[in-house]
């Protein structure tokens, strides 16, 4: 299987193909394509790794065709990362063409892949990649992601570190969007949670909301989260692969469209992942009333959010 990944030379990018370069099964090809013009040299660097994964690096016009030809991953974190100040919504004007761009090549070279996009701010890139696929005439939401495991990832470890268990061992739904108070841990659904405390739960939900500022002020004016991002983004391509593979019961949380649209029309959740992208939506499940205050306040944020991609699109 070809795993293709856009914005591969940058903060995310090259720790990301590192990963799969070690993580993806034996024969897979993985190809790095990136405006810098250096990133055939990060795939060179890489190809000195002997895991059998065949990788190749491109950048240029005809690059990303190439790079896109016969993907069926397609993993997207090129564009520009927050500085301390900065709102992730903040992105929207610089990321928003780049994306664009790239699900037009996307529709052009590789309509059929599964396409997970990093690139912030994800709840108006996803929709925008939508209407690019829809124009084309190639759209499947069951093929189309934002990834939003890293708030999985934090919310995991945050849980652990407070309820005592071993790092790694819990499972928490992470639903809503990426962004602020639309990162809505279920914390409720979690093993432990009768062993803490109301207000332990307010400031977790807060530190998961907040904990991508924090990497953003404590690389104060480096760039956001980089590695940790780069481990959420290889366990959600590598879920997105073993999925396509065939393999039976792989559920990770990502930020679809159609599985709440009570909530809204794009909305992160855990989903079913089989050969065909997105096999079933799990549903949200049982709530605290903490949990469903949150919820409610945050959809007008996430529809907004969601509104200004397809705009976008209507206007470009
Ligand atoms: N989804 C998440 O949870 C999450 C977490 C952290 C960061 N992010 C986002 O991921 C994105 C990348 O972050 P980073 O730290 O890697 O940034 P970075 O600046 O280090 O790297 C971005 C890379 O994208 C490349 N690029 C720019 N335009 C491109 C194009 N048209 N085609 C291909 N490549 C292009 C750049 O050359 C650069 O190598 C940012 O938008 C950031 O906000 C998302």
């Amino acid at each position: 299987m070809k795993i293709a990944v856009l914005g591969a030379a940058g903060g995310i990018g090259q720790p990301l193909s590192l990963l799969l370069k070690n993580q993806l099964p034996a024969g897979s090809e993985l190809a790095l394509y990136d405006v810098a013009p250096f990133t055939p040299g990060v795939a060179v660097d890489l190809s000195h790794i002997p895991s059998d994964v065949n990788i190749e690096g491109f950048t240029g016009d005809e690059g990303l065709a190439k790079a896109l030809t016969n993907a069926s991953v397609v993993v997207i974190p090129a564009g520009m990362a927050r500085k301390p100040g900065m709102d992730r919504s903040d992105l929207f004007k610089f990321n928003a063409g780049i994306v664009k761009s790239l699900a037009e090549n996307i529709a052009k070279y590789a309509p059929k892949a599964c396409v997970a996009i990093i690139t912030n701010p994800v709840n108006t890139m996803v929709p925008i990649a939508a209407e690019v696929f829809k124009k084309a005439g190639c759209y499947s939401p069951k093929r189309l992601f934002g990834v939003t495991l890293l708030d999985t990832l934090r919310a995991e470890t945050f849980w652990a570190d407070t309820v005592g268990f071993g790092r790694g061992s819990v499972r928490i739904p992470v639903i809503g969007g990426h962004s602020g108070s639309t990162i809505l841990p279920i914390f409720s659904q979690a093993l432990g949670y009768d062993s803490v405390s109301e207000e332990q739960i307010k400031s977790l939900t807060d530190h998961v909301q907040n904990a991508g500022t924090e990497v953003v002020n404590a690389k104060a004016g480096a760039g956001s989260a980089t590695l940790s991002m780069a481990a959420a983004g290889a366990r959600f391509a590598l879920a997105l692969v073993k999925g396509l593979s065939g393999v039976p019961g792989v559920v990770e949380a990502a930020y679809v469209e159609g599985g709440c649209p009570e909530y809204a029309p794009f909305f992160a959740q855990q989903v079913l992942l089989g050969k065909e992208g997105v096999e079933k939506y799990i549903p949200v499940g049982k709530l605290s009333a903490y949990e469903e205050a949150n919820l409610k306040n945050m959809l007008d944020t996430l529809k907004a959010d969601i509104k200004l991609g397809v705009d976008f699109m209507v206007n470009n």
